[in-house]
């Protein structure tokens, strides 16, 4: 398997092969992922949430991120690294916007940076794009609106508000974004948006007509119970398997059974004899 691009993921939605995203926050998570063959990692803010344990994504910084992105990157060999930018990292000004954005990429060694937003957030993506760094853009449910949206909320429900998502995936399209996630919105408008943009559309709780999925890996692995989105499949139930070993562990540590001969380095038997008899007295005296 080769290194997954921006043309490399292109091409899969012109030949309708499926693209598949997981978050990623950390070295090893990276390896095991690039390893399964993912076609890309991405660094979400909600490391905010299932890493940090804040209750949403809005407290994390530049250097959460950057910091998380390096290790991943550092574990990516094939994947195409996604790096989100925090909340009020672009917002404010498109020069904060290219900065940041260039910050993830030269420190985090992104390979694309996402941000959250349409229309809104157009003359941002162009500067970025203008800058050489692809970027990824986020509709729908996007989490750092959370107080605006009053909740995680499904988004997209009636025809204005369908028509607004559709609108700004277009505007995105036009200011140059190369892939677009839609979180949490209904099935047939993700339908109809993948068919009317050509970027890939990455859906979580999108349903499945989007180019690609998502999800976080902490919930396909039952690794995080704070909140259980519907959207999610359980693939394997880590996190009572990791429960299970770590009462394991406890319970040898404490049983004397771990660590065995087998886990135990060796002292020479003379070399261990003159130490006894040199620290004999002490010893005693202790
Ligand atoms: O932060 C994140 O993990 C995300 C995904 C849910 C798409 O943006």
């Amino acid at each position: 398997m080769s290194k997954n691009t921006v043309a490399t993921i292109q091409k899969q939605k012109e030949q309708g092969d499926k693209i598949t995203m997981l978050t990623c926050y950390d070295y090893s998570m990276a390896k095991l992922m690039d390893e399964a063959g993912i076609n890309t990692l991405l660094i979400g803010d909600s490391l905010g949430m299932t890493i940090l344990g804040y209750e949403d994504t809005l407290s994390v910084t530049m250097e959460d991120m950057i910091h998380h992105s390096a290790a991943v990157a550092r574990g990516a060999k094939n994947a195409l690294v996604v790096c989100d930018m925090p909340f009020m990292s672009y917002q404010v000004s498109v020069e904060d916007a290219v900065r940041n954005a260039g910050r993830l990429m030269k420190e985090g060694r992104a390979n694309m940076v996402k941000l959250e937003g349409g229309a809104a957030v157009c003359p941002q993506i162009e500067a970025i794009v203008k800058a050489s760094i692809p970027v990824c853009a986020h509709l729908g449910l996007t989490p750092q609106s959370i107080n605006a949206f009053g909740g995680f909320k499904i988004q997209g429900k009636s025809a204005e508000a369908a028509r607004q998502i559709i609108d700004d995936a277009k505007r995105i399209e036009q200011a140059g974004a190369s892939m677009v996630v839609l979180e949490g919105i209904p099935a047939a408008l993700a339908a109809l948006i993948t068919k009317t943009i050509h970027i890939p559309t990455i859906g979580i709780g999108a349903g499945a007509d989007c180019d690609g999925q998502v999800l976080v890996y902490q919930d396909m692995l039952g690794m995080f119970s704070d909140i259980s989105p519907k959207f999610v499949k359980i693939f394997a139930n880590t996190g009572d398997f990791m429960k299970k070993a770590f009462r394991d562990y406890i319970e040898e540590v404490k049983g004397g059974v771990f660590p065995a001969e087998e886990h135990t380095f060796r002292i020479d038997d003379a070399v261990m004899e003159t130490l006894r008899e040199e620290y004999k007295t002490e010893e005693k005296e202790s």
